[in-house]
């Protein structure tokens, strides 16, 4: 059975006061009895103060994006030995953000899992398709660029300890989910691709939608056989309707 994991995407929003009173927020109404793996990921430089917030809670820390060198001379850069520093069990690698704002190409997402992973942190990997590539038929070629970059870099093995979000762009902060039909059937592509690789890691992965989740459509997403939760950005700056999201998980 897999688990199923909520990662909130905070993005670069907050401040000291609103992330102590989301933490407050979340801590005071967390479900006891939550089978599901919760996760946030707030800016960089809050990483300590939420981490001392989130100790002794349910909440895992994670950060949002990462350097792929180890060290040395990077001006701005974070490495992923110091994100275990301060704290953080999973990073995001490959969000739809970094590769089209800041130019991160399949190869560098790639050699940023390997990073990540290399200090026994677990990636969530990003991938998903823009509107036109959709429109165009593109879109598992364009997963499976995405998702081989990493195979080959760091072979199936990898996945065993890594999370994979389906994250279509047009569906990113757009309020245009994507139906759990549509979902389901790019998760299913994903999974197999691994699978053609190690059938036995494919089936133990978990594979995250993401992209205007929200309380209202996050139940019938999850139901899906091969969503094992969510990356959620905008809904996850909200206590209550993140906590529902939580709820809707498979038990
Ligand atoms: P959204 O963002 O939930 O605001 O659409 C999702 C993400 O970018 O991870």
């Amino acid at each position: 059975m897999r688990r199923p994991i909520v990662a909130g995407n905070w993005k670069m929003h907050g401040s000291r006061v609103e992330n102590a009173r989301l933490i407050e927020a979340l801590t005071a109404q967390f479900p006891a009895e939550s089978a599901a793996q919760c996760v946030v990921c707030p800016p960089v430089v809050y990483l300590s103060d939420v981490g001392r917030l989130l100790r002794d809670t349910p909440i895992e820390l994670g950060a949002q994006s990462v350097c792929a060198e180890a060290q040395g001379a990077y001006t701005g850069e974070v490495s992923a030995a110091m994100l275990k520093d301060v704290g953080c069990t999973f990073v995001i690698v490959g969000h739809s953000e970094r590769r089209s704002l800041y130019g991160e190409d399949n190869v560098l997402v790639a050699r940023k899992f390997a990073a990540v992973q290399s200090k026994s942190l677990i990636p969530i990997f990003c991938v998903g398709e823009q509107l036109a590539e959709r429109e165009s038929g593109q879109t598992n070629d364009v997963i499976a660029r995405q998702l081989d970059a990493a195979l080959e870099l760091c072979g199936a093995g990898a996945f065993a300890n890594a999370v994979v979000a389906y994250e279509p762009v047009w569906a990113i902060g757009t309020g245009r989910v994507a139906t759990p039909d549509q979902a389901q059937e790019v998760h299913a592509f994903i999974r197999g691709r691994i699978a053609a690789r190690d059938a036995k890691i494919a089936a133990e992965v978990r594979i995250l939608y993401g992209g205007s989740v929200k309380a209202g459509n996050a139940a019938e997403l999850f139901a899906m056989a091969d969503v094992d939760g969510g990356l959620i950005g905008g809904a996850s700056l909200k206590a209550e309707e993140f906590l529902a999201i939580l709820a809707a998980t498979r038990r």
